[in-house]
């Protein structure tokens, strides 16, 4: 049976490493079928519109996207497109893994931390935000609701438990912030009882920072709200050697799109160096999503079996490949698989 799934190759080096990942997906011979759609920048010239209606409607219908990075123009008042594509589909939970490959400018070694950060609310809300006539003074609202924060660290002991995973640390900040972090923790304290089997523990986030970096193979799963999963998802990647191989899904019960953590990268753009492996990892994922698991341990395997190698890869890793190379070597892995 087929599986089709929206695919957007997006800006700048968009179409290059979407081109490198549809090949290397197409070497697993799995059954999925494509709808290519355009969003961004591709979108605005050939259509007229940043996020046509028609692009909406094919992640309606597939509930999976594949998306490459957007440009969104700066002024002219237009909203981030991500942001804009979290709240059609209400994409809740961003789920940012942070996997150390050989080869690679990792810090340490084994790491595997998955960072599940609430998507909607928390300090991120478009509303309520205000400055003074005078412009002295600037103030923001912070919204946590019990809905908000029980699907999120629900979403995060589901998958511990459907991944085998052993620990789920909630972050927080609940002895400043004694409301709205007092209730992200409340209501993960009620949740966590539901899972016996896993363990919890509660950390508060600027300790988490430091232990993240001093010790991070204490961390398995980290659940936390908005901000505090943006910040610590970032430094995850910085752990396991920054955005070239960081993947991101945004997940909610309608939809979930797939994506590299990084932009567009204008400056690289159109030379046929830019690394695929971050795209290819948000696509491994998603065969996790589509229940593909084997498919997605392959592609994972291929990716680590090339980056230890050496073979082929990029300049950001340090090689003298180009992206085409890079694909080259794992799809020769992965047919050889
Ligand atoms: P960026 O992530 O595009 O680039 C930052 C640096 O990392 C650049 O030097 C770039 O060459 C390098 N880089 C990024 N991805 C790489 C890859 N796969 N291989 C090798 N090198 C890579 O961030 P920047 O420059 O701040 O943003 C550029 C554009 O991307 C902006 O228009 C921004 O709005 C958009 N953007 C889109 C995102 C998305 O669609 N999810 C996320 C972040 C930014
Ligand atoms: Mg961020």
């Amino acid at each position: 049976m087929s599986k089709h799934i929206a695919v957007i190759r997006g800006d700048g080096i968009g179409p290059e490493i979407m081109n490198a990942t549809l090949r290397v997906l197409d070497a697993l011979d799995c059954g999925l079928a494509y709808e290519f759609v355009e969003a961004g920048m591709a979108a605005l010239e050939k259509q007229g519109e940043l996020l046509p209606q028609a692009t909406l409607d094919a992640i309606a219908r597939h509930r999976v996207a594949l998306k490459g990075p957007l440009t969104t123009p700066i002024g002219g008042g237009f909203s981030s497109l991500n942001v804009e594509l979290r709240k059609r589909f209400d994409l809740y939970a961003n789920v940012r893994p942070a996997i150390t490959f050989p080869g690679t400018k990792a810090r340490y070694e084994n790491i595997d931390i998955i960072t599940v950060r609430e998507n909607t609310e928390g300090a991120y809300l478009a509303e309520g935000q205000s400055v003074s006539e005078d412009g002295e003074t600037a103030q923001s609202l912070i919204r946590v609701t019990r809905r908000g924060s029980e699907r999120i660290v629900r979403y995060a002991f589901e998958m511990a438990r459907r991944k085998g995973r052993r620990k789920v640390s909630v972050v927080h900040k609940a002895n400043i912030m004694k409301t709205t972090s007092g209730l992200f923790l409340k209501v993960a304290r009620e949740v966590a009882k539901d899972y016996p089997e896993i363990e919890c523990n509660e950390l508060i986030v600027d300790n988490t920072c430091m232990q993240l970096v001093m010790n991070p193979h204490q961390f398995d799963v980290i659940v936390t709200t908005n901000l505090f999963g943006d910040i610590i998802s970032d430094l995850c990647a910085g752990l396991v050697g920054g955005l070239g191989l960081a993947p991101g899904a945004n997940i909610g019960t309608e939809a979930a799109i797939f994506e590299a953590v990084h932009g567009s990268a204008p400056d690289i753009a159109g030379k046929g160096v830019a690394n695929p492996c971050a795209l290819l990892l948000a696509a491994a994922d998603m065969l996790d999503h589509l229940d593909l698991v084997e498919q997605g341990r392959i592609v994972r395997r291929a990716i680590h079996d090339t980056l230890e190698a050496r073979d082929r890869v990029t300049p950001d890793l340090g090689g003298k490949g180009s992206t085409d190379s890079f694909a080259d070597a794992l799809v020769e892995r992965v047919r050889a698989a």
